[in-house]
């Protein structure tokens, strides 16, 4: 089976090739001959990722999943969210997370997610949500080389290493990309 994963951030379909395995052939927006933007225009994770997937399928009428995904802080109230990727401004993920860390008060709860939310629309045009939550604490500062984003002050419950310093094993294992994914294979599964 052919699925269209409409992003072209190599650590994300790497990491997402690396979850679903042979079941499903993963093609990139750069396999289907896509290099424009697609506009994220909402303020929550569900529209956007909806709108994603949307986008490409009515181009391309194939089925198509997309996944939006953020963290989300308790202590300044689940930002950065649906601004993760940009959150300093630009995209560099080092100011990105200066910028968390700065907003951090010492009394302050270091409790956070990641939360994604993954649309598919089947051949036919029907569409569905997934949700994959991964629960956890911003580290004091960054540590670790691996992943990306803000993998290095990520610290996800169960644990007492950053996501950057966990091996990829590991990450897929617990990662809220995982678990948004099992469901959709499972539907995958019994809709096949
Ligand atoms: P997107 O909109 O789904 O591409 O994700 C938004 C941003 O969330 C990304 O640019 C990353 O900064 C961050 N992010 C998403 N997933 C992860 C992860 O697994 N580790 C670290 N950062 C992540």
């Amino acid at each position: 089976m052919k699925i269209c994963f409409t992003t072209n951030n190599a650590h994300k379909l790497q990491e997402v090739r690396e979850i679903v395995g042979d079941s499903i052939e993963l093609l990139s927006l750069t396999d289907i001959g896509f290099s424009e933007d697609i506009p994220e225009t909402h303020e929550t994770l569900e529209e956007n990722s909806q709108e994603k997937a949307q986008y490409i399928f009515d181009r391309f009428q194939i089925p198509v999943f997309s996944d939006d995904s953020g963290l989300e802080v308790s202590a300044l109230g689940n930002k950065p969210g649906v601004h993760t990727a940009h959150y300093s401004g630009s995209r560099d993920a080092v100011a990105n997370m200066q910028k968390v860390l700065s907003e951090l008060n010492p009394e302050d709860s270091r409790q956070a997610r990641f939360r994604a939310v993954m649309t598919y629309i089947s051949s036919n045009g029907q569409l569905s949500q997934f949700e994959g939550i991964v629960e956890g604490e911003i580290a004091s500062e960054m540590s670790g080389a691996d992943g990306f984003g803000y993998d290095p002050i990520f610290i996800p419950e169960g644990y007492d290493q950053t996501f950057a310093e966990l091996s990829s094993e590991v990450k897929n294992t617990i990662s809220h990309r995982k678990r948004a994914l099992e469901k959709l294979v499972q539907f995958l599964k019994s809709t096949s």
